[in-house]
């Protein structure tokens, strides 16, 4: 295969903090911390970790070997492992799932840049009370001309580097990032939970309440750490095919897993204390973190530097998640259809953009996309919830069913191992994908289905 003509990355550190850079982004300090508090909390919390390690680790694996092995995109991952079959369809299902993730995610990165510019201007200088907050998040999401044209902007950056290729754009634009962003993260979380009544926060996330567990929130939790490690739509397929031979897949694996994990949970030490010295209801909503962090700041020393910082890394940070969910569908594009780098991108996202329109304006009360006929939830949510949660959910188990019983433990061992380095627990890996992600995943929707309780 010319994988020199596909691009690579550098080195394993590259494909580490390209694959943080996927994995940790807005699904860890917007999402995460919003999902654990309309599903209750600490049990919620405490089932997210239980998924990320038992199902989420094996499918990183899963999907980083495929990519490996086959270097291609995930429908021509499949169609080269499993010539002829259907299974080239599981590569097309997670297509078009990163396309329409990244149609609502847009809008919500497009929200960072706002308050990245009040932070700048001063706007946000003196909102320390939640009701002053509140009012602040009312004018964003009240106008939704602005939220279109944001979302635009954003995605119009993620088109310009991803058209730069693997190692040119992607790469150089996350390696100094993510370390910077984590050290930021500890200084807030520390005084963050210093606050007055930040305790009850701790209480809140670290105190686990089971008689709240519904199968909605054990197919949230799923659907939540498949989300963050960025599983389960082929992401981790893709940017495994541009891992340079020699290096140990498995171990830079493991190591994301372990580093978006952290970043979730700090956020989650960040926003849950706050939220209770503030008196925001944690089920907020998906306006959550965008009400709590300004009357953090203000109670910061030095505060307008520090949500500057925040803010523009942010941004950042949902920025290296957006470019993953691009490069899937382009490569895609790119590698079956022969289209060009430039063709692609500039098609893709103009048609990302037009399905982010209705997510930018269902955020707007009134607006018919508000609250759909019928199913009393806003456009975005809905696509959130299907796309984020049951779609990546689908795509997961299918991975395991295709690498556990088509492909083959023994042939997903040597592809991870292909670089020498031998794979740690390899029989527990093999019981994992063959035996229990199929079943907890299946079970789960299953019972969801059964129950009807989706969301
Ligand atoms: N993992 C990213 C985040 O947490 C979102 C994402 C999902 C990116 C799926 C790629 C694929 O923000």
């Amino acid at each position: 295969m010319a994988s020199a003509a596909r691009g690579q990355w550098s080195g394993k550190m590259g494909f580490i903090l390209a694959a943080a850079g996927s994995a940790i982004g807005l699904g860890n300090i917007w999402r995460f911390p919003y999902t654990a508090g309309e599903n209750g909390g600490g049990a919620f919390v405490l089932i997210y970790l239980f998924f990320v390690f038992a199902i989420g680790v094996p499918v990183v694996l899963s999907e980083l070997a495929i990519g490996r092995k086959t270097e291609r995109n995930p429908v021509g991952a499949f169609a080269v492992l499993a010539p002829g079959t259907r299974w080239r369809w599981l590569g097309g299902l997670g297509i078009l799932t990163g396309f329409v993730i990244l149609s609502f995610y847009a809008v919500i990165a497009g929200w960072t840049l706002s308050y990245l510019w009040g932070a700048v201007t001063g706007a946000l200088n003196g909102v320390t009370t939640a009701e002053q907050s509140g009012v602040v998040f009312g004018a964003l999401i009240g106008n939704p001309g602005l939220m279109v044209f944001l979302a635009g902007t954003f995605l119009a950056i993620t088109a310009m580097i991803v058209r730069g290729g693997i190692s040119g754009g992607i790469e150089k634009a996350t390696t100094i990032l993510m370390p910077i962003l984590l050290v930021m993260l500890i200084g807030m979380a520390i005084r963050s939970m210093t606050l007055p009544g930040g305790a009850e926060g701790l209480a809140y996330i670290f105190s686990a309440d089971f008689s709240k567990i519904t199968v909605g929130v054990v197919a949230a939790a799923l659907g939540q750490a498949l989300f963050s490690l960025s599983l389960g739509m082929g992401a981790m397929i893709t940017y495994g095919s541009y891992m340079p031979e020699g290096e140990n897949i498995h171990q830079a694996g493991i190591i994301v897993a372990i580093f978006d994990t952290t970043i979730a949970l700090l956020a989650g030490l960040i926003i849950f204390p706050a939220l209770f010295s503030a008196g925001v209801a944690p089920t907020a909503g998906p306006g959550l973190v965008f009400v709590v962090l300004p009357t953090v700041f203000a109670q910061i020393p030095a505060g307008q530097i520090f949500a500057i910082a925040f803010y523009a890394l942010l941004a950042i940070a949902a920025l290296t998640s957006t470019i993953s969910l691009l490069e899937v569908v382009v490569s895609y594009f790119v590698d079956e259809k022969g289209w060009s780098r430039t063709k692609a991108v500039t098609v893709l996202g103009t048609a990302c953009f037009a399905l982010a329109v209705p997510s930018a304006l269902s955020q707007t009360e009134g607006s018919f996309f508000y609250s759909l006929p019928g199913l009393g939830i806003d456009f975005l949510s809905l696509q959130n919830i299907i796309w984020g949660n049951y779609s990546l959910s689908i795509g997961a188990l299918m991975v395991c069913v295709f690498a556990g019983w088509k492909w083959g433990i023994p042939a997903v061992i040597t592809a991870l191992e292909s670089s020498g380095h031998r794979l740690p627990a390899s029989s527990a890996f093999g019981f994992l994908v063959k035996f229990v992600c199929p079943v907890a995943v299946a079970g789960i929707l299953v019972y969801v289905i059964v129950t009807q309780q989706y969301f």
